[in-house]
């Protein structure tokens, strides 16, 4: 069967300063998204380049005193280099400095000339360098560029114009109909309001004050302006006007240019102007991202507040970064950047949950099966309906919000079943079913539905952490590929038998404070005298970003934990792993039964003061009234630690 054509492109980014860790950002997400949708079996095209011209780029240049081709070569190849440390999947990169960049937008140029759109006449009006825009006197804010907030040129020259206000209402009229063309929609209704229904003003496409650019091939005091020349990236790479246009053909139109949010003006305004001038087909649709910010303000080399993604990654592997970057932004919306949310990422979500249930449950299946996944015909509806049921749902949920470019959520879906799995081991307890000959058939279904969870979360993770799913496969000791596929998620299908393979921690747990301390030397992620008058600005993301997992205080609230003194305490006859409590609890008595057996005597608990949920629903257990809960820490059946404080305080305290 022929393969469906999908093409996804990012921006091509301005080689006048090294890429900070807000740039990776969109190449992430632009690279989960081409994986993504490779698994499901599409034909992919992810494009990916450089922006080399411009003033700005000629002035860098000059100060170093070299060649702005010398200039750009030797960032481009760091950029390059960048994008293979972090995995990313890109099939073309485009340089608007290659020679069938340069010709095709020469002819584009003279198409949109000859037929009239382009016409010549004089420019006077001010002009940001930096962002490589020109802007009228109204529209400056404070005097200045209201897109960075930096100064402005005035300058006058002969220029060519672009006829925009020509199309504008057949954009107007475009944009209207198509809901999915620009994404989030709000930014959309900023485009109509901000821009297009005011009145679009013809756009100045070429300069003659500086010479590193594509010359106008009929007129060459002229220089094409930089976005006409970047924006056509996306289809000259494609070979659009050159003798072989089979690759255009094929994948225009785009089905996704991503970009940030700041130039999504350009991507759906000029552009698709641009296109229909040329009579082409517009892209599916521009979705803009939010930034990546540090203490509120987005990241930039001018603000002196970079994160180098190369020393991230060199600490932390690309994994770790690649999670960080597409589970932490709201995607659409900006997010912050802080070494303690990336540390804290990192532990909970890859050390403790992922990776810990990988070794956990391999481990297991090493000590109780001799490393062979065992058979699992003893199904207990109770306990295993809400793995099958998750592991079913998943493809769907995360084919949902792939389509929907939530990308957060699909990390999250996927971490729902990670979160079950690891439950799923707490109300197993697979070490206590090991110490019954008779239940060994249920320790195997046991062991087997984790494993076959896992291997869920690893085939749907693939496209996200291009590192550890092969490690995961790895150790669960999956060779075959038809196992890998997002057409392979049936459960049942890891072939009972398969030889596990005990493996390194795929996350080792980071040692917070002290990493942090180590951290704010490295990167220090604000810049002092910023902080405070920041502060008030930063907490509305944040709280944005978290909202789907951190809980109110209220919620908090709910739990009664109080401390309880152990006055007695006897072995429960009817089971062999439970203990029956007798305590005060401020001069209350109560019953608890307690599932600690294998690691405290009776004798051991008399005495001890420690943490319960008191205001547990009474539970029966073997014949018996349990009122409450005790605390307890545990590591997979090996240690087991009942809370206690660390000092002699009264029983019936609140623990808050
Ligand atoms: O704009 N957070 O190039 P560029 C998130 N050459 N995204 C960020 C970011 C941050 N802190 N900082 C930058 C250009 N980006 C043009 C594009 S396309 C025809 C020409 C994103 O190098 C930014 O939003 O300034 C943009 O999408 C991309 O990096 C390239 O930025
Ligand atoms: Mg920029």
């Amino acid at each position: 069967m022929e393969k469906k054509p999908f093409y996804i492109t990012t921006p091509i980014y301005y080689p006048s300063d090294k890429l900070h860790i807000g740039h990776s950002y969109t190449t992430v997400a632009a690279d989960a998204i081409a994986r993504y949708k490779r698994m499901k079996g599409y034909d992919v095209y992810f494009l990916t380049g450089s922006d080399e011209h411009g003033q700005k780029i000629e002035r860098k240049a000059k100060e170093r005193g070299i060649t702005p081709k010398q200039y750009v070569d030797e960032i481009v190849a760091s950029f390059q280099s960048l994008w293979r440390l972090m995995d990313i999947s890109n099939d073309g990169f485009v340089r608007t400095t290659d020679d069938y960049h340069v010709k095709a937008v020469q002819k584009i140029f003279k198409k949109l000339y000859d037929q009239g759109d382009i016409y010549k006449s004089t420019y006077s009006g001010y002009y940001c360098t930096p962002c490589e825009s020109h802007w009228l006197e109204r529209q400056l804010v404070n005097g200045c560029c209201p897109d960075c907030g930096r100064p402005v040129e005035i300058v006058e020259e002969e220029s060519y114009f672009f006829r925009t206000s020509k199309y504008a209402p057949q954009l107007i009229e475009h944009i209207k109909t198509h809901p999915e063309f620009i994404q989030p929609a709000s930014r959309a209704n900023e485009m109509l309001n901000n821009f297009l229904l005011p009145g679009l003003e013809d756009l100045c496409v070429s300069r003659t004050t500086f010479k590193w650019g594509i010359p106008v091939d009929f007129d060459d005091k002229h220089v094409v302006y930089v976005w006409l020349d970047a924006l056509s990236n996306y289809i000259t790479k494609l070979g659009f006007m050159s003798d072989d246009d089979s690759m255009y053909k094929k994948f225009w139109p785009a089905d996704i240019h991503l970009v940030g949010k700041e130039i999504v003006r350009f991507h759906t305004i000029v552009w698709p102007i641009m296109l229909m001038a040329l009579g082409q087909p517009l892209p599916k649709q521009v979705f803009g991202h939010g930034w990546l910010v540090l203490d509120g303000g987005k990241m930039s080399k001018s603000k002196g507040n970079v994160v180098d993604p190369v020393k991230l990654v060199e600490r932390y592997g690309v994994d770790a970064i690649r999670y960080f970057l597409l589970r932490e932004i709201p995607f659409g919306a900006d997010g912050v950047f802080s070494n303690e949310a990336l540390v804290t990422r990192i532990n909970s979500d890859l050390a403790n949950d992922l990776g810990n249930l990988l070794s956990r449950t391999v481990a297991m299946i090493d000590k109780y099966f001799g490393g062979y996944i065992p058979e699992h015909n003893e199904y207990v509806p109770d306990e295993d309906d809400v793995i099958l049921s998750l592991a079913k749902n998943l493809p769907n949920a995360v084919e949902e919000n792939m389509n929907a470019l939530r990308l957060p959520e699909c990390l999250q879906e996927i971490w729902k079943l990670i979160g079950a799995l690891n439950k799923y081991i707490d109300i197993t307890a697979p070490w206590v079913l090991a110490k019954d000959e008779a239940k060994k058939a249920r320790l195997g279904t046991v062991l087997y539905n984790l494993a076959e969870g896992l291997r869920f979360a690893a085939v749907l993770i693939q496209p996200f952490l291009t590192r550890t799913a092969p490690k995961m496969f790895e150790q669960l000791g999956i060779a075959d590929d038809g196992l890998k596929t997002i057409d392979s998620l049936e459960f049942g299908k890891l072939p009972v038998g398969t030889k596990v393979v005990k493996g390194e921690a795929m996350f080792p747990r980071i040692d917070v404070k002290k990493e942090l301390d180590e951290l704010e030397k490295l990167f220090p992620t604000h810049v002092e005298e910023k902080k405070e008058e920041k502060k008030e600005e930063k907490k509305p993301a944040k709280e944005e970003s978290k909202s789907a997992e951190t809980i109110e205080f209220d919620d908090f609230a709910k739990l009664d934990l109080r401390l309880a003194k152990i006055t007695a305490c006897e072995l429960v006859k009817k089971s062999d792993h439970l203990l029956k409590l007798t305590c005060d609890v401020g001069g209350e008595t109560r019953t608890i039964l307690s599932g600690i057996r294998d690691f405290y005597s009776p004798e051991e608990m008399v005495g001890k003061t420690v943490v319960i949920v008191a205001n547990l629903k009474p539970r029966k257990m073997c014949g018996m009234l349990s009122e409450g809960m005790v605390l307890a820490v545990d590591n997979v059946g090996d240690k087991l630690s009942v809370l206690t404080t660390d000092k002699d305080m009264e029983s019936g305290l609140k623990v808050r």
